[in-house]
């Protein structure tokens, strides 16, 4: 499975940085943006995937684990870097775990909230995939 990281750019000034994400920073247009915060010590956020939907994460401070599966193979990422984005395209399981104290995970999402887009049963996911392959 190959790891999209996008280096998302970064304005450095003495008086702190800036990044921006703008649409030529991600394959698709922005739809929504959400964030994870006030996650307590040891939970453990995602565990789903998308059937269509993007997602571009980003550790806007502290840092996280993502595990990524893609039916075949599982990679772990950690994010801790404001200025790198971890692309994570449809039909990918992800769990979010190890979150630092004061962790904050930004989701910039190709599509509004859909209920119907999201597999959160891991049997079914594998399943889904299988099926893709026949
Ligand atoms: P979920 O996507 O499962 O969170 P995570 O993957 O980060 O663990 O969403 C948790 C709950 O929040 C779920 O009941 C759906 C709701 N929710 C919305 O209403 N709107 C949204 O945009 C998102 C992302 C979640």
């Amino acid at each position: 499975m190959e790891i999209k990281i996008i280096n998302i750019p970064k304005i450095e000034d003495p008086r702190g940085n800036l990044s921006v994400i703008e649409s030529d920073v991600i394959p698709y247009e922005i739809k929504r943006v959400y964030y994870l915060y006030d996650v307590p010590s040891g939970a453990e956020r995602g565990g789903h995937s998308h059937k269509e939907q993007q997602e571009l994460l980003v550790a806007l401070s502290g840092s996280f684990d993502v595990v990524l599966n893609d039916g075949d193979d599982e990679k772990v990422v950690t994010l801790n870097k404001p200025f790198e984005g971890l692309l994570i395209t449809s039909g990918i399981w992800r769990e979010l775990k190890n979150f630092s104290s004061g962790a904050v995970c930004l989701v910039v999402a190709s599509d509004i909230y859909i209920e119907e887009d999201y597999i959160r049963d891991f049997d079914t996911f594998i399943k889904s995939k299988f099926n893709d392959k026949r």
